[in-house]
């Protein structure tokens, strides 16, 4: 195994200690005395256990949100919020190895690829700080009669509840605290059950950073349990989720108690189109990284790949044999490019459809089989794998596998790849790869999905905005968007008679 002496194996935080929630700026355990268990999904290993916060711990937290909402926090200026997000950003850099090693125990990532996103992360909760000195309404000149002032005014929403999925805990837990305290919001976090750890200890560090008790409150817990009473609780403002569609839903109909704003970043079946006139040597990497990165546990991973028949057989040959070289392993190897499945139940999700891939008739050019051999026995690993021979109606090709998994389909012409690509309940994101601009430029055009990439996929930056069209979700991440969405309007009319 290659290593990194920085990358301590054993970071402090895994002390043998139950990890506690975060609320009202205390550590604390769950009220009912009980916490659950998360585990290493590259070996199996028990990493710590952790507080298992449910609706009376939600509730508390949520008092605190709002105490903290209504009192001291609401008098601190835009440029005492920055600063605030300033230190926390110094703080996630200054601990952005150990960061990354609780994000690769807990869920599995390769730290060889996560330590290169240091910028992304640290940079886009800069890119928030800044955001908080850059909150303006504006005035209006109105046709009433008399002398009047008319304006509308920006204003923080109040108490947001986050509920965060397992696939990129430390990148997830940042972006919602810090675009929450750019907007004036106070917030209370749920992470996911699987990979609770590395939220818990940026809590550590929004303490550290001096924002004040209950503005940022992290309650650790499940779904069914803390997340429903969080999106079902009258006096939360505001869902702010990441995940499945289906929860999606879920919290959607929760939400109706006391309407609820919401931003849903949900997922996707996004599509790939590779033209024969691409750059194959870009677009063949491109291609495979689209899906395999981060074992295909991607919202936005483009798992549909349409490839120009005339280059069909040849470009997915070349894919699956990129896909064939990866080195699957342990994400703590440096050398590693793909890490396991995060939990036993994304395992047996990835590879009942393995099955019913083959099932439905398409078939494994590389991959389709869980790994077994030696120490993979022990972790949740499934190799890069693409399937041919894939149609537009089967399963495969239809429904988010959340795994290293693409499925190959031949097309023709432009038109029909276009009604093909949108035939989803889906929308977002979506790779188009030609060496031909205007033909990029149409095609990009028609894609119905919130993110559309030429030549590229998966590159992120802060002041891009990203989200979905469709059953992908509603509201946008990053860019001037994004804190919008934790404001409301006011409108004043003063009569200045
Ligand atoms: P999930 O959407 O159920 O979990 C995401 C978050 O929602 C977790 O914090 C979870 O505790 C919370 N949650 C679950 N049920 C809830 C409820 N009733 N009310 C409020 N919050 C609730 O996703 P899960 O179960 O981890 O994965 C299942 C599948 O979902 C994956 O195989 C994948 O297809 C998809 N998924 C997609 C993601 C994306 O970013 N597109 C992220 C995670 C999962
Ligand atoms: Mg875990």
């Amino acid at each position: 195994m290659t290593t990194n002496p920085k990358f301590n194996a054993k970071p402090a935080f895994l002390d043998g200690s139950v990890k506690k929630m975060l609320i009202d700026g205390r550590w604390v355990e769950a009220k009912a005395g009980r916490s659950f268990e998360t585990f290493n999904p590259a070996t199996g290993e028990l990493l710590a256990r952790v507080a298992e916060g449910d609706a009376e711990d939600v509730d508390l937290a949520v008092a605190a949100a709002r105490r903290a909402f209504e009192g001291p926090w609401r008098s601190f200026k835009p440029n005492q919020r920055q600063n605030l997000i300033l230190k926390l950003a110094d703080l996630v850099s200054q601990h952005y190895e150990e960061l990354c090693v609780l994000d690769t125990l807990d869920m599995g990532m390769p730290i060889g690829r996560s330590i290169q996103n240091r910028e992304r992360v640290v940079g886009s909760v800069r890119y928030y700080a800044a955001q908080a000195m850059n909150i303006h309404g504006e005035t209006i000149e109105s046709s009433l009669d008399g002398e009047f002032f008319t304006a509308a005014l920006k204003e923080p929403i109040g108490v947001v509840g986050a509920i965060i999925p397992w696939n990129s805990p430390l990148f997830a837990t940042v972006k919602k605290i810090s675009v929450a305290l750019a907007a004036g919001c106070t917030l209370v976090l749920k992470p996911a059950e699987e990979a609770p750890l590395t939220p818990l200890r940026v809590g550590e560090l929004c303490l550290e950073a001096g924002i004040p008790p209950g503005v940022v409150n992290i309650v650790s817990g499940f779904g069914e349990t803390a997340g429903a009473r969080l999106s079902a609780h009258p006096d939360v403002d505001k869902i702010a989720f990441t995940g499945s569609h289906f929860t999606g839903q879920k919290i959607i109909r929760a939400s109706a108690v006391n309407v609820k704003k919401l931003s849903m970043e949900l997922g996707g079946k996004s599509p790939n189109i590779i033209f024969a006139d691409a750059n194959l040597d870009k677009a063949v990497p491109g291609a495979a990284m689209a899906t395999f990165n981060n074992a295909g546990q991607i919202c936005c991973a483009g798992t549909r790949m349409y490839v120009e028949r005339a280059i069909y057989d040849e470009f997915v040959a070349r894919v699956a044999e990129f896909g064939s070289k990866m080195r699957v392993g342990n994400g703590l190897d440096l050398q590693t490019q793909m890490g396991p499945l995060v939990s036993t139940e994304q395992l047996t999700r990835v590879t009942d459809y393995l099955k019913i891939g083959q099932q439905e008739g398409a078939e494994a050019v590389t991959g389709g089989q869980r790994l077994t051999e030696g120490a993979f026995g022990k972790g949740n690993f499934v190799p890069p794998t693409v399937f041919r021979n894939v149609s537009d109606n089967m399963r495969i090709a239809r429904e988010e596998i959340f795994g290293p998994v693409i499925s190959a389909i031949p097309f023709d012409t432009v038109d029909e790849v276009v009604q093909r690509a949108n035939d989803t309940p889906f929308g977002l994101g979506g790779g188009v790869w030609t060496r031909d601009v205007g033909k990029a430029h149409k095609v990009a055009r028609r894609i119905r999905s919130g993110t559309v990439w030429v030549n590229a996929y998966n590159v992120m930056d802060p002041s891009v905005p990203f989200g979905g069209y469709k059953m992908s979700g509603f509201g946008r991440e990053g860019g001037v968007h994004h804190v919008d969405e934790y404001l409301q309007t006011k409108a004043l009319i003063l009569n200045t008679d």
